[in-house]
């Protein structure tokens, strides 16, 4: 891909889009597998449902599907598409599979590549691309958080396999000179805390020939302290939206929407309080998807822009969290 220098200062969010497999599990079912009830599971999560991929459901596949429906809103021509970064954590192809997703589009003027931060991947991913374009580097991207966490999930753990599902969603941005809707941000790790929250490697050892082992690639499956990553997030998410309505100069009182990673609906509306924004204003889709990690911002933005809750410069503060352990806000407006 040619760079090109434009002379652009800002951001401009253009389109939606958002794709979930058609198969339904609900709490029902999985109280068929596991000690648990759908009484349990609403009344400690808010998740009703979540989608589960079968065959033909893939990140590359539902990642396609989602940056496809967010292009249709802009009107693009896909070729003057430059970059398009994938958040996930469950690739197609664990060598990456933005590429794929650049070629099913025939988006071959793009450069393409995965970004992996579990739960605040898409976040990431939306900072990163912005920054491109605020650099002057690129003018239009996608991006898109997908994931399938059905294929790591320890189906016999009832403490963390209620949470999870598989879906996609995508945004369009465009760079301009006109004005700026990406209005800050920031974001934090901390190692120190990953063992709460992770999705390992298992080695399995094994020889070459005589005397040379080797270590055979595959995954345990999601290793998850609840307790702990829920009190991390109800700490640290008001935390790093307060200090960013300070960077901003932007209060909570001219917030629109809080669009939260759709971890837990306790956590949504202990946040909420937190920040004194009212729930008419928290979006929320778990009783429907769950948590889908890098997935649920775009994909509950993409619903509440398709049925004109989300308006045009409507101000929205988010913020994605989890493994890592990872966190980060971004206050932007639509248009
Ligand atoms: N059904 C029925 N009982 C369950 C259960 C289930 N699915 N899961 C756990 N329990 C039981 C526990 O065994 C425990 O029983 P005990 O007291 O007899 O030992 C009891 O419920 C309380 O367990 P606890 O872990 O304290 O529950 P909790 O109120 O913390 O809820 C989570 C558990 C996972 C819902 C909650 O901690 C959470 O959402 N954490 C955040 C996780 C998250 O968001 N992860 C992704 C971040 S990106």
């Amino acid at each position: 891909m040619e760079v090109i220098k434009f002379k652009q200062i800002g951001v401009s969010f253009k389109g939606s889009g958002s794709y979930v497999p058609e198969q339904i599990l609900t709490n029902e079912k999985i109280s068929q597998k596991v000690d648990t009830s759908d009484e349990w599971i609403q009344s400690r999560t808010g998740i009703s449902e979540r989608r589960i991929s079968s065959s033909g459901d893939n990140v590359t596949e539902m990642g396609y599907k989602a940056a496809l429906s967010a292009i249709k809103m802009t009107n693009w021509d896909i070729k003057t598409i430059d970059l398009i970064v994938l958040a996930t954590s469950t690739p197609h192809d664990l060598f990456g599979s933005a590429p794929s997703i650049q070629a099913k589009l025939g988006a071959h003027n793009a450069v393409a590549f995965d970004l992996t931060a579990a739960c605040s991947g898409f976040l990431f991913a939306l900072i990163t691309a912005a920054q491109f374009l605020k650099g002057g580097s690129f003018k239009r991207a996608i991006v898109i958080g997908a994931d399938q966490l059905s294929s790591f999930v320890d189906w016999n753990d009832r403490r963390s396999c209620i949470l999870f599902g598989d879906g996609a969603g995508a945004l369009a941005i465009e760079a301009t000179n006109e004005f700026d809707n990406f209005l800050g941000f920031d974001m934090r790790t901390d190692g120190e805390r990953g063992s709460f929250l992770n999705l390992p490697t298992k080695n399995n050892r094994d020889s070459i020939i005589d005397n040379i082992d080797f270590l055979k690639g595959g995954f345990s499956p999601i290793n998850m302290n609840g307790q702990e990553v829920y009190k991390f997030a109800v700490r640290e998410v008001p935390i790093i939206l307060n200090n960013l309505f300070r960077k901003t100069k932007y209060s909570s009182d001219e917030v629109d929407w809080l669009v939260l990673h759709q971890a837990n609906q306790r956590i949504l509306d202990s946040v909420g309080e937190r920040l004194k924004i009212p729930r008419e204003k928290i979006l929320s889709n778990l009783a429907k998807y769950g948590n889908t990690s890098a997935a649920t911002i775009p994909l509950v933005m993409d619903e509440a822009i398709r049925d004109n809750r989300i308006q045009q410069n409507d101000i929205i503060a988010t913020s994605g969290f989890g493994a890592g352990l990872s966190w980060g806000a971004a206050i932007i407006k639509w248009g």
